[in-house]
């Protein structure tokens, strides 16, 4: 039976009417207008619906509204603070790390989820970190080197292009 739940989305409180069945992404996408998130397989095989949840990276379409309930959740349009895109935002801009982009709001989650608990990832903990999250153009090795110039800046390491 439908109910109103609560969810705290990007650090502020929505109210929404969700029906049994339906899953954190519908409500994300066709509620809320949260259309970051993006949806393709809706079976958790490509994570272009990732978002964090509860500090985890998790398929939004694998989640039902009703579990997200209480949950602090933050999807891609809560990275950027105002005008200051977020570093993995401004390194995958700067290092190339998408193409068409259809992927990137979910990699960008993953690799946020990632470098909140790891934040000196080695490439191998890297390529574990968005291993759910398929890329059809990039073939990743850019997303790869974006991550990992993210994280540099993050810890206030410098890195140049031409280094
Ligand atoms: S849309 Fe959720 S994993 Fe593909
Ligand atoms: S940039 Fe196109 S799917 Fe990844």
């Amino acid at each position: 039976m439908e109910r109103v739940i609560n969810l705290n989305i990007n650090q502020e409180r929505y109210k929404v009417i969700a029906r049994p069945h339906e899953s954190l992404l519908d409500i994300l996408r066709n509620r809320l207008g949260l259309t970051g998130t993006k949806e393709c397989c809706n079976e958790g095989d490509c994570g272009a619906c990732t978002v964090i949840m509860g500090g985890r990276a998790v398929n939004a379409c694998l989640v039902l509204a009703m579990e997200a309930e209480g949950e602090e959740i933050f999807t891609v349009e809560g990275l950027a603070q105002g005008t200051h895109l977020h570093p993995l935002q401004e390194a995958f801009m700067k290092f190339g790390g998408f193409q068409c982009g259809f992927c990137t709001p979910g990699m960008l989650m993953s690799a946020k989820a990632l470098l909140d608990e790891n934040p000196e990832p080695t490439e191998e903990e890297i390529r574990k970190g968005i291993s759910g999250n398929l890329c059809r153009c990039t073939g990743y090795v850019k997303i790869i080197e974006s991550i990992k110039e993210a994280a540099l800046s993050m810890k206030g390491g410098q890195k140049s292009e031409q280094e």
